[in-house]
């Protein structure tokens, strides 16, 4: 039998994901250990591996195969737009991709005037602005503390993910606009689908079980 491969995004979402597999009986111990350098770990018994990798990067490997199946939020996704299936929501990591901005700005969103918009999401930005509200904006890409933006004056309004909204609120910044719901989603690659779609059927219905029993409490 050959190794399903799983690309784990590292960060907000990887312990989470750890105890979930852990709940369907898929363990790595080798992989807890906070101080362990090794990058790939394996479980012999049950012929799977496991890496973390960059949330972004998680969806590069699902498509190429070099992973067979992946977890990464959502907003990853969309940004990346990958040709990957996305199979599973898992009710975690939930939040909301949106527009934000001091209350001020929320005029500029109704008017043809062009704007700009600062987020690590180019692509949702984009795609949000010219295809959903047909408006033609400027769109600066930054790495993070997005929040800055519009406190410097370099952007108008931000696109970014809002989960407490307490970064918003301590910045004298406000949600303007909704742009998408967020959370934990897993993601397969379409050749392993079909080549090991027992396996990997099999580990979405079990997941699907631990899910579903969760509930609201993610
Ligand atoms: C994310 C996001 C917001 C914040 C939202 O940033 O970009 O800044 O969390 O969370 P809140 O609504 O609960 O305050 P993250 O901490 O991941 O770091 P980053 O700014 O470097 O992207």
């Amino acid at each position: 039998m050959r190794y399903l491969t799983f690309a784990l995004g590292k960060g907000r979402l990887a312990n989470k994901t750890m105890s979930l597999l852990e709940e369907i009986g898929i363990t790595c111990e080798e992989m807890k250990d906070p101080a362990s350098r090794k990058l790939i770990f394996t479980n012999e018994e049950l012929k799977m591996r496991f890496f973390l990798s960059k949330g972004p990067d998680v969806p590069t490997y699902v498509e190429y195969g070099a992973a067979d199946i992946g977890v990464v939020g959502r907003d990853t996704i969309l940004e990346e737009d990958r040709k990957i299936y996305e199979v599973l929501d898992l009710g975690y990591g939930k939040c909301r991709m949106c527009v934000c901005g001091p209350e001020s700005a929320r005029e500029l969103l109704e008017t043809r005037q062009q704007f700009r918009v600062a987020t690590k999401y180019p692509h949702i930005a984009r795609n949000y602005f010219y295809n959903q509200r047909n408006q033609t904006v400027e769109i600066i890409k930054l790495n993070g503390s997005i929040e800055l933006a519009p406190i410097v004056g370099l952007s108008e309004v931000i696109v970014d993910i809002v989960e407490t909204g307490s970064t918003l609120r301590e910045n004298g910044l406000t949600v303007l606009e909704e742009v998408c719901p967020l959370s934990a989603r897993v993601v397969v690659n379409p050749v392993s689908m079909r080549m090991e779609n027992e396996r990997i059927t099999q580990f979405l219905r079990e997941l699907n079980k631990v899910v579903s029993r969760e509930g609201g409490k993610a």
